[in-house]
């Protein structure tokens, strides 16, 4: 994990026996702390809730992870106005020292890296390896934002003789970050930092499935001398409480991740002037994906399905990343088919705390009562390939393969958010890059081929906010892969990329005459 410019944090060597063995004592301590309390962070202080929520295992219900506090419309009130009162003392602290705070935050995660990796396994069901590589994430957005925080600080001289120019940036306000359960610590972690290093005063509403592991980054940023007022953590129903911060007059920025429904209702909300309200709010919605992987007839096949088992089941394909349509071009189609189904086969599907496992569970019951309703669409209008048998006990569901699938069906328009795959058949290669860009989504994409001619037609006409030829289309790493899609996947903004700060700031010119 290096690059040129930005050394990312090395994740987990889990061959090491030394590791492995803090991998187990750090299971075994979090453990020990199941069904704690955990109470929202306002203006500083832990407040009592009326209403709390219990978080469990996905890969086995009965064990309480954690009973979150929610807090009531009221208390999301109390926020607003320390937000408010703490922001004239942030907005003038230094960026140097804002980003210190995110740089302390990051040797913590590091500090606390195996524990961190338990907590996100057993509360929402990512296998080890992945959840490890999560908290290399969450580390890389804090120690990469706070270094473009220091590069935006400079600003820019347009001076002329006897005029100076000073483009200059300055914070927006109040920041509400709301965020999905599947990247719990990264993407909380990510979307929250950037506003906060930015001198936004930063609530932040983490998901209800996901909301200890937020209380655990809360930690994390209080112990790095987060001030009080400025970070705010705010677990709460999403429709009552998430909607009343965006509907907020005093909301500026609105920093959203999740689904396609709830990110065009947060536009739609936000764009809508609140009495009292005497500014534009800024909205970033990163949300849902349909994404493709195209093999066409000169693709190493061996490597084509390796990528796209791994694309299509890491964390049971609960990944905005993830691939849920394979194109196949004719000449190949069958075989590949045979063999994606076989690869798929020799997956250990179990509890996401067993090292073996490699598809774990899905996240609720919702969840996986919705991924089965549609396979029971898939099975009325393509083929079944592949369905694996699941444990009983915990949110399961083995990975499904329908092949035959036509390009406008359910299963290959939808997002579904589950461990199934639809495979398209397709005479040509200009026939798979329409079918891939016939969905509302543009997230990520992939190509797996050895004819340069296709290569370039793919990079020029593939609609996807990160395309990946020849391996797999998820796990974008910060500062190498900048990761966001446009289309109805976001609005194109960049995580983890030279322009991601730019949207929680206002930039001013000052001229002067001298
Ligand atoms: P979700 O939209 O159900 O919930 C996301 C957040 O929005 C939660 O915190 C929820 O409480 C809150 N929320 C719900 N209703 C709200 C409302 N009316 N007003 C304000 N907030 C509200 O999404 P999810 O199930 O947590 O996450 C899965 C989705 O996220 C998938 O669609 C996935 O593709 C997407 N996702 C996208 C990216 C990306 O970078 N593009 C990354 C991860 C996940
Ligand atoms: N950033 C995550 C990935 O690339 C969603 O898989």
């Amino acid at each position: 994990r290096v690059s040129n410019h930005f050394p990312g944090a090395a994740d987990t060597d889990y061959a090491e026996e030394e590791e492995r063995k803090m991998a187990a004592e750090a299971f075994q301590s979090v453990r020990q702390q199941f069904g704690r309390s955990y109470l929202p962070l306002i203006n500083g202080e832990y407040v009592n809730t009326q209403e709390s929520v219990d978080s469990v295992n996905p890969s086995n219900f009965s064990e309480v992870i954690g009973k979150v506090g929610l807090i009531s419309v009221e208390q999301a009130e109390q926020a607003m106005q320390a937000a408010k009162a703490a922001f004239p003392g942030w907005r003038k602290t230094p960026a140097t020292q804002r980003a210190l705070v995110l740089r302390k935050a990051a040797d913590l995660m590091e500090q606390r890296r195996a524990e961190l990796s338990a907590w996100i396994v057993l509360e929402v069901g990512k296998p080890l390896k992945e959840a490890d590589a999560e908290v290399s994430e969450a580390i890389d957005f804090c120690r990469y934002y706070a270094d473009e925080m220091e590069r935006l600080e400079q600003g820019v001289n347009y001076d002329v003789a006897g005029e100076t120019n000073r483009y200059i940036y300055q914070p927006r306000g109040i920041a509400v970050v709301i965020s999905p359960w599947n990247f719990p610590l990264a993407i909380a972690c990510g979307m929250t930092v950037a506003a906060l290093v930015s001198g936004n005063c930063t609530l932040l509403k983490p998901a209800e499935t996901s909301s200890v592991i937020a209380a655990k980054l809360t930690e994390i940023l209080v112990a790095a001398g987060i001030p009080k007022g400025v970070f705010q953590y705010v677990p709460g129903k999403g429709s009552q409480v998430g909607a009343y911060l965006v509907n907020h007059p005093d909301t500026h920025v609105i920093a959203f991740t999740g689904s396609q429904e709830v990110g065009c209702r947060i536009f739609a909300e936000a764009a809508t002037l609140k009495p009292g309200q005497r500014h534009m709010k800024r909205v970033i919605a990163e949300m849902g994906g349909k994404n493709a992987i195209v093999v066409d007839e000169s693709a190493d096949l061996d490597q084509a399905v390796v990528g796209v088992v791994q694309s299509a089941f890491g964390y049971s394909g609960q990944k905005c990343s993830a691939a849920s349509r394979v194109i196949v071009q004719e000449p190949i189609y069958d075989a590949f088919v045979r063999r994606l189904v076989e690869a798929t086969k020799s997956l250990n599907i179990g509890e996401a705390e067993l090292p073996s496992t490699q598809v774990g569970p899905v996240i609720d019951a919702n969840a996986r009562d919705r991924i089965r309703e549609y396979i029971e669409k898939g099975k009325a209008e393509a083929q079944l390939a592949l369905e694996l048998p699941a444990p009983e006990q915990g949110y399961f569901i083995g990975p499904v393969i329908f092949s035959e699938v036509p390009p406008n069906g359910v299963i290959a328009q939808q997002e579904i958010f589950g461990p199934v795959l639809a495979v398209v058949r397709v005479k040509d290669f200009p026939e798979a890059l329409a079918v891939a860009n016939g969905t509302n989504y543009a997230l990520t994409g992939g190509l797996y081929s050895r004819t340069p001619s296709h290569i370039q037609q793919a990079q020029e006409e593939f609609e996807v906010g990160n395309l990946y030829i020849n391996r797999t289309i998820t796990g974008a790493i910060v500062a190498r892969q900048p990761f966001g899609g446009f289309k109805l996947s976001g609005v194109g903004s960049k995580a983890g990329g030279p322009d991601y700060l730019l949207q929680f700031l206002e930039p001013r010119t000052v001229t002067e005459n001298i």
